[in-house]
């Protein structure tokens, strides 16, 4: 399985950034990208065609969305469909990313149609999923993870999926704080997200990549991808520039 290092850039970038981040990132990595790895970068919308430009034509680069409404189309002001972004080159997009659901409210419910209508609309997902703190503090770890997944995945055919789902582990307590889990929470999350899955899918479930976010650095990615069901990272903050998230692409594992 290759990792997924993916780096979603928000609401930041204009199109000028957008294109020379991008384009300098495939020059810093692309001669020395190792096979195991394949490279994801989520811009804003309206950056998406001119990154998809600079992706164009270098393998081992994919180009994602940050966000899509579970319609083909119609009247949903300010809202893109799946189709729109495949046709300006995405292959992927986030679903119930911590600020999606605590900065926009939106709900497990329908974060699972979203889930659902991706995945038939031809997009691959990752479905992020993650912790409060208070919620950890409560000991509340594993029921959230497992609520957050059932809802999200029921209904899904293992065989449907094939590749195209991963998860993003990302405890809202780490995201954007410099404050990274611990490598043991992060092991302990990822199984009970491997067993919960293999509930699900069968042996399929092994075959699902879970990345890890949420304060992910150069310095202390090889770590992180070092740990036992971690296959990638996604990246907010040090995914921003080219330099550091280069550093976060090849990063070796121990
Ligand atoms: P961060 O963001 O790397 O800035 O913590 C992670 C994310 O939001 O996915």
């Amino acid at each position: 399985m290759k990792l997924l290092m993916a780096a979603n850039w928000k609401m930041h970038k204009t199109l000028s950034e957008a294109g020379k981040t991008a384009r300098e990132l495939v020059s810093l990595t692309e001669s020395v990208l190792p096979r195991d790895r394949e490279v994801l970068l989520i811009p804003p919308f309206t950056c998406l065609d001119t990154v998809s430009r600079e992706l164009t034509g270098h393998s081992g680069f994919g180009l994602g969305a940050q966000n899509f409404y579970p319609a083909e189309q119609g009247a949903f002001t300010g809202e893109i469909s799946p189709e729109m972004l495949k046709d300006a080159g995405c292959s992927t997009a986030l679903v119930g990313h911590s600020e999606r659901r605590h900065v926009l409210g939106e709900q497990d419910d329908f974060l699972a149609h979203k889930v659902h209508f991706g995945l038939d609309q031809g997009l691959n997902i990752i479905l992020c999923i993650g912790e409060t703190l208070d919620q950890r503090k409560d000991g509340q770890l594993a029921e959230v993870l497992n609520l957050q997944l059932n809802t999200a995945l029921t209904g899904l055919q293992a065989a449907d999926l094939d590749n195209r789902l991963s998860i993003a582990y990302e405890p809202v307590w780490a995201i954007g704080t410099g404050e990274v889990a611990k490598t043991g929470d992060i092991a302990q999350a990822h199984a009970l997200i491997r067993d919960r899955l293999t509930d699900l899918f069968g042996p399929l479930g092994q075959r699902i990549r879970i990345l890890y976010g949420g304060s992910v650095k150069p310095e202390n990615t090889s770590e992180i991808i070092s740990i036992d069901n971690v296959e990638g990272v996604l990246v907010g903050g040090a995914g921003l520039h080219a330099e550091s998230f280069s550093r976060i692409v090849l990063a070796e594992h121990q």
